[in-house]
């Protein structure tokens, strides 16, 4: 079932946060859903409730680009017959208004994403209120952002000494003059998978000053990859010559949770464990070129990861109540 992620926020607000994965191809899209609903080998593996949760899809503007949008629609309108008990939103994330109108207008997704805020404040409020207008006409709900997270995002790549936090009275006025229903706040993570040279974390300082000051709004965290370590390891003993490097303090998702952050967005994490699985399944069938040999360990790895992950944000096992919450109010 395709809800908005208002409908997602209602629930977790100050209790737990959402995940939200980037996808781009089958694979992904599969584990995804087996994660989610705690299947990790197979479409038809029992659940145990315990541990599925409610989730966020999203879909960048490269990923539409990267074969044809129209793929993605397809495979999650099929994912949604295979697994018809997942409770989910589809997300266009840092989107353009141009891509926000296109998302908006084709009847498929329930969230987007206007990322205006390399522009300047008012400019930032007057183009986000343009798609909050459009959105809200159709029950879409919309993500904007304030603030300047480093890393590279799309095609813009901020350097750290323009990176900045997000100000909390400026989200304020922000959020009353846009009418947007979630805001990404920049409250020190970055794109990527370089986020931290020592052992910095989350300013929840200017989480908790933001929260006093919009009780009840939700915020968003992009940037959240955990970089595992594990991870980077396996791909580097597989031939990768990956940096060293450290992502966000997973035991830092919850505490975040609890003062507003309710979507944790995710993408780097599934990139390295895709990296990994490819790089080892190569080194060790070096004569086998079937593409159907890595993609099943890799589809029960992410599987396995989305697991694991949904439990450090607190969704896992939030499934069910989200239902009832749903149906109750439908
Ligand atoms: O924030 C950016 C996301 O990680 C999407 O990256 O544009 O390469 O798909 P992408
Ligand atoms: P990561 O690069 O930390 O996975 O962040 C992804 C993200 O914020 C997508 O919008
Ligand atoms: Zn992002």
């Amino acid at each position: 079932m395709i809800v908005t992620t208002k409908e997602l926020f209602k629930e977790a607000y100050g209790k737990y946060a959402v995940g939200a994965y980037n996808i781009n191809n089958l694979e992904q899209t599969i584990g995804l859903f087996r994660g989610n609903l705690a299947k990790i080998n197979s479409n038809e593996e029992e659940s145990d409730k315990s541990k599925t949760a409610p989730f966020i899809i999203q879909l960048s503007r490269g990923a539409r680009k990267y074969t044809d949008k129209r793929y993605l629609e397809a495979m999650i309108r099929t994912s949604e017959e295979v697994f018809p008990e997942a409770i989910f939103a589809v997300h266009l994330d840092h989107g353009t208004e141009e891509a926000c109108y296109d998302c908006i207008d084709s009847g498929f997704y329930s969230s987007v994403m206007i990322d205006a805020s390399h522009e300047d404040f008012d400019k930032n409020i007057e183009i986000t209120r343009r798609v909050v207008e459009r959105a809200h006409d159709k029950g879409i709900s919309v993500e904007a952002e304030l603030g300047m997270l480093g890393g590279v995002e799309e095609d813009i790549e901020v350097s750290e000494e323009h990176a900045c936090l997000t100000d909390p009275e400026q989200a304020v006025e922000f959020v009353e003059r846009s009418g947007c229903d979630s805001l990404a706040v920049a409250i020190g993570t970055s794109h990527g998978a370089y986020k931290f040279q020592g052992s910095q974390g989350l300013h929840f300082d200017r989480i908790q000053q933001i929260q006093n000051l919009l009780p009840n709004f939700p915020l968003v965290m992009h940037g959240s990859s955990s970089v595992p370590q594990d991870w980077v390891e396996r791909i580097n003993a597989a031939g990768g010559t990956l940096p060293k490097t450290s992502g966000v303090n997973e035991d830092q998702y919850l505490p975040a949770a609890k003062l507003g952050v309710t979507k944790v967005n995710i993408d780097t994490d599934g990139r390295l464990i895709w990296c990994g699985v490819y790089r080892e399944n190569f080194r060790d069938n070096p004569n086998d070129f079937d593409p159907r040999t890595p993609g099943k360990p890799f589809m029960a790895a992410y599987a396995e990861f989305i697991l694991a992950k949904n439990i450090k944000l607190g969704s896992a096992g939030q499934l069910e109540s989200v239902r009832e919450a749903i149906t109750q109010t439908a």
